[in-house]
């Protein structure tokens, strides 16, 4: 309720200062006790996707809270789960300030943070700290200074670090702002990565019995032929579930902007239809073998419901809080249960 006032103030800042800004206000409102007050409440429709139930189809995208160390504060928003991350095995910088940017007219954001984060065991403190007992998803993703021949060994790193913690762990091969991370989405490459990924989380069950699911996550600039291709495997390998999509590259829904040649990804409306297409064409190769998780330009409850019909089982949600604030939230999971309740009844 309180966005739409605060959003013109957070608007005159540095996209990075206002987002960091944000966060801060969030844990002080929360540590008073007003979250409760602020946020509409979203919609109770349970989701049963990767064996695991989610509250609302509704989740939080990566990259928000990289650190997890906000999620009790972000939790009262109703989302039916979060994610957090994207983490690495040791802490890094990320890109030189600036590296987030607003374009207010497209509704859209390009970012080249480059996995700013405090590292993977920073995080686990956080999480063992917080409260929430909700899903929590936790996405990992390989150092900036690790060969890209090496990946496989960050990841299997992540992935035995945060396996106790994590509701599902979600492997991010799609961020365009780590130099070749994207070649892991291709061929041999991403066979070895998932076989390796795919037998740790066997050992990992094992061993602390209790099965979390595997989730990838993908690009939106991936053409027909390499979706078919990663169907295949994802489906082949065994993996849970799959998250489509990131930010793209491509600048045409935004050209001639004053901003859009600023290097990195772009997300919010922008990536809207892009991703929806990606989806809808996965779902196809997919054939129900395993759940998506749809993510991309959703600013409304009617693009969550476009995602969900181009074949996804649950949202998440990452500009359009910076767009519309957690409102979000709930407008999108009321437009999902309408639409899976009108769907029953049909
Ligand atoms: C500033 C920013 C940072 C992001 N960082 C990550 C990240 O660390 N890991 C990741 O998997 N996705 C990251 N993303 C991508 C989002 O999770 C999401 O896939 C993408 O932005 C499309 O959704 P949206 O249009 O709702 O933002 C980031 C997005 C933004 C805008």
């Amino acid at each position: 309720m309180l966005y739409p006032l605060m959003r013109p103030l957070l608007f005159k800042m540095d996209a990075e200062t206002a987002h960091e800004q944000t966060l801060k206000l969030l844990d002080i409102g929360h540590k008073l006790r007003l979250s409760q007050l602020g946020f509409r409440p979203a919609v109770r429709h349970p989701v049963q996707a990767m064996g695991l139930t989610f509250p609302n189809a509704v989740g939080l995208a990566a990259g928000l809270d990289k650190n997890g160390a906000h999620i009790d504060a972000l939790a009262p928003m109703g989302f039916g789960f979060i994610e957090i991350g994207t983490i690495t095995p040791r802490p890094q910088d990320g890109n030189p300030k600036p590296r987030m940017f607003r374009l207010p007219e497209h509704e859209g954001i390009i970012n080249r943070m480059g996995f700013n984060n405090l590292g993977v065991d920073v995080l686990l403190e956080n999480v063992r700290n917080c409260k929430f007992k909700g899903i929590l998803g936790i996405n990992i993703g390989k150092n900036a200074v690790t060969p890209i021949e090496n990946a496989v060994d960050d990841y299997l790193i992540c992935l035995d670090k945060v396996y106790p913690c994590a509701s599902y762990v979600a492997v991010n091969i799609s961020s365009p702002n780590t130099k070749n991370l994207r070649q892991l989405q291709q061929g041999d490459e991403l066979e070895k990565l998932l076989a390796a990924l795919k037998a740790r989380q066997q050992a990992l069950a094992d061993q602390h019995g209790r099965y979390v699911p595997l989730a990838v996550k993908i690009a939106p600039d991936l053409d027909d032929e390499q979706v078919a291709a990663i169907a295949q495997l994802l489906t082949r390998h065994g993996i849970d579930g799959v998250i489509a999509t990131n930010t793209t590259l491509s600048r045409s829904e935004v050209a001639g902007h004053p901003r859009a040649e600023e290097a990195g990804g772009l997300s919010g409306a922008p990536v809207r239809e892009r991703s929806t297409r990606l989806i809808r064409k996965l779902a196809k190769e997919l054939d129900g073998s395993l759940p998506i998780i749809g993510v991309g330009g959703i600013l409304s409850g009617a693009d969550a419901v476009e995602k969900l019909e181009a074949g996804a089982a649950l949202v998440q949600i990452y500009s359009g809080m910076v767009y519309r604030g957690p409102e979000l939230v709930a407008d999108c999971s009321q437009a999902i249960a309408r639409h899976l309740q009108t769907k029953a009844r049909n």
